[in-house]
């Protein structure tokens, strides 16, 4: 069971324009401005992953990001005049730190998991619920803020297909995308970590241990296939700086973003 119809979250609307938006085109912001010209408050979920570590130490380096507040359920054991931690279990349910995520002018949401062996209850409630409990809460605090959302190459809009994540994701993707936010889905394949940063979930450390060269080597050959955390993170930084044409952006866009 899901959020929706238990009175935890409101009925979707459809999607307003927000702030900086106009008829030209929702996406595209009124003025391209370079990272390094703005300030940026981020809000990061899931930055003790693979993925949210990788968007957390662009975060740092980058002049433009100003403050990053991480929520997640245990410490990061990481100290940075930038960085605040929020430890919150329940990411169901984050009323109690509505006036943090007020902070936040973007949202980047790296909180996941693999759907391998969990079933679609369970995955549904950590891919769907979690991540429509934090875009509703920045939402209603902070309408019109950017929320980036960490898919997958595959996601299913149609929410019909045979895969069982795909059409989670879909799913998660489209009640995003009728927010009035500034959403954008990232829908990477393969991502290579750098960095020494490195995947919680054993199965995809081991494929990224093992097929380490020969995903530098699939990169160089096929640039459109394979992303790196790095450009993951710039390309979060960026599009909360300058927007982006498209909503939904699969790897080649995620690489000309970064
Ligand atoms: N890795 C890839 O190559 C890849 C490719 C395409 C898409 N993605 C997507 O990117 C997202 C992140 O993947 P990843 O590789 O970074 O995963 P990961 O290394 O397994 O990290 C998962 C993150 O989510 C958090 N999390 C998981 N379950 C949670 C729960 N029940 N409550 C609170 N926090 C929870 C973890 O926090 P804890 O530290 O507390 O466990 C961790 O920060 C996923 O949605 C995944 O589908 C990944």
């Amino acid at each position: 069971m899901d959020g929706y119809g238990t009175g935890r979250f409101p009925a979707w609307q459809p999607r307003q324009p927000c702030h900086g938006e106009d008829a030209a085109g929702p996406y595209t912001p009124r003025f391209a401005v370079s990272s390094r010209e703005i300030s940026v408050n981020v809000i990061l979920f899931g930055a003790s992953g693979m993925v949210g570590q990788g968007v957390l130490r662009e975060c740092l380096a980058d002049p433009g990001v100003t403050g990053i507040i991480a929520v997640g359920r245990s410490t990061l054991g990481q100290r940075h005049p930038k960085l605040r931690e929020i430890i919150h279990e329940d990411m169901g349910d984050l009323s109690a730190i509505e006036a943090d995520l007020a902070e936040g002018d973007a949202c980047f949401f790296c909180l996941g998991v693999s759907s391998a062996g969990m079933s679609e209850q369970r995955y549904s409630r950590i891919t769907f619920d979690y991540t429509m409990a934090a875009a509703y809460a920045l939402s209603r605090v902070n309408p019109g803020a950017v929320f980036i959302y960490v898919s997958g190459m595959g996601t299913d809009s149609t929410e019909k297909g045979r895969s069982m994540w795909a059409r989670v994701k879909g799913r998660t993707e489209n009640a995003l995308l009728r927010l009035p936010l500034k959403a954008y889905m990232f829908r990477p394949g393969l991502i290579q970590p750098l960095h020494g940063i490195r995947s919680k979930t054993r199965l995809y450390q081991a494929i990224y241990s093992a097929g380490g060269p020969l995903i530098g080597l699939l990169k160089r050959l096929a640039p459109g296939a394979v992303t790196t955390t790095e450009q993951v993170g710039r390309a979060m930084i960026r599009i909360a700086s300058n927007g982006y044409p498209r909503p939904v952006l699969e790897t080649r866009d995620i690489n000309a973003a970064a």
